[in-house]
């Protein structure tokens, strides 16, 4: 039997910084970003798991999707969305993140299975540098650093042992893969993409209305 892969996609946060309610159900020409990732992710997944905010259950989503309701962190809602399923591997994107290249969420999915865990990570095209007191500190040296996004993909039981473990230590991690790395597991880095920017800001939001049109004209789904 061929191993069974969920989606889980944490879209319950309350978009704070962006500051227009629930930011996953917020629409770009004419699509949630929700639905956005929810789209991507179809073609990888045997089944899909959703955290909503709680108030927001009754959103209307494809009916091969489930919906829970998320928790008062990102990482209370991941371990949320892992006791909600017992697929083999899981994908972990969130819905903040609404453009996702399908040859990266398969890559992220494909090293999972060989590793273990793996992550969709950027180089960076920037100068990086340390600031202190408003000034430059420290140059660092870019060629090893890398921007980590999601797609995250994990084996299902290692994430749960990774959550577990910080639920016990009470660490608080960005991330998911960030939990697995202070296991002490390796955690495969495969290339991601800019598109996957993650709309947090007022800014990122004015990129994502524009480039929706771009999106959608070569994904033709509107
Ligand atoms: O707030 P931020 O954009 O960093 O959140 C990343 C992702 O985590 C978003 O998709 C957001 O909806 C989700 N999230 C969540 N539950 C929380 C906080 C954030 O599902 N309590």
């Amino acid at each position: 039997m061929s191993a069974r892969v969920a989606a889980l996609i944490p879209a319950a946060g309350s978009g704070e910084r962006l500051g227009m309610g629930a930011k996953a159900l917020l629409e770009l020409n004419g699509i949630t970003l929700l639905e956005r990732a929810i789209r991507c992710l179809a073609p990888l997944c045997d089944e899909m798991v959703v955290a909503l905010p709680s108030d927001q259950l009754g959103f209307e989503l494809p009916e091969v999707v489930r919906k829970i309701a998320g928790g008062t962190t990102r990482q209370e809602t991941v371990k949320r969305l892992l006791e909600a399923t017992n697929a083999d591997f899981v994908l972990v994107h969130d819905a903040a993140r609404p453009f996702l290249p399908l040859e990266v969420a398969h890559k992220v999915l494909s090293a999972a299975k060989e590793f273990g865990s793996s992550t969709a990570a950027l180089p960076a095209a920037d100068t990086l540098v340390l600031e202190k007191d408003g000034n430059w500190d420290l140059l660092i040296d870019r060629s090893n650093v890398r921007a980590v996004q999601t797609p995250q993909g994990f084996n299902r039981i290692l994430l749960l042992e990774a959550h577990l473990q910080a639920v016990q230590e009470n660490w608080e991690a960005t991330d998911d893969a960030g939990l697995v790395a202070r296991l002490g597991k390796p955690v495969a880095l495969v290339n991601g993409d800019p598109r996957l920017f993650k709309v947090t800001k007022p800014g990122d939001w004015a990129l994502a209305q524009a480039f929706a049109r771009v999106w959608d004209a070569e994904n033709r789904w509107v």
